[in-house]
């Protein structure tokens, strides 16, 4: 019997190997800043206190454009020290490394 060519096959194994470079590719792409500190945003539940776009809690200002109004060094300062600005707030001071406290005011930063 003569052996039959079987296309399909090919193009099933071309596409198996994709989804998986592509797979590898995702992995291999370090996350930026700002995604690196949307994680840590959600991590964090600042969410409770704070709506994005309307989704969120309202015990803190809405954040969706915050930074249009404050810069990276103010938002880094604030976040591990928010009484420096606020003397009476409850929002808590932010104890991660700083590492997480860069990414997150690089996130916050680009809301506006
Ligand atoms: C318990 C509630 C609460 C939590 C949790 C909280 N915040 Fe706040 N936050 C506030 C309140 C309230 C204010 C407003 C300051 C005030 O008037 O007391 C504020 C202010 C801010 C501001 C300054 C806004 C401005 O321009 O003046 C930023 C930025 C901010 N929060 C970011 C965060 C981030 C990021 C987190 C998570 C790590 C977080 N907050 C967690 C309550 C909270």
């Amino acid at each position: 019997m003569k052996p039959t060519r079987r296309p399909h096959r090919t193009i099933l194994a071309v596409t198996v190997l994709a989804v998986l470079l592509a797979g590898t590719w995702a992995f291999a792409a370090p996350e930026s800043a700002v995604q690196n500190g949307q994680r840590v945003f959600s991590e964090r539940k600042c969410a409770v206190c704070h709506a994005l776009h309307g989704q969120g809690g309202n015990v803190g200002p809405d954040l969706s454009t915050v930074g249009a109004a404050r810069d990276e060094a103010w938002l880094k300062k604030f976040l591990v020290d928010p009484q420096s600005v606020y003397p009476n707030t409850i929002m808590p001071p932010f104890r991660g490394t700083a590492e997480e406290r860069d990414a997150l005011a690089a996130y916050l930063r680009s809301l506006n």
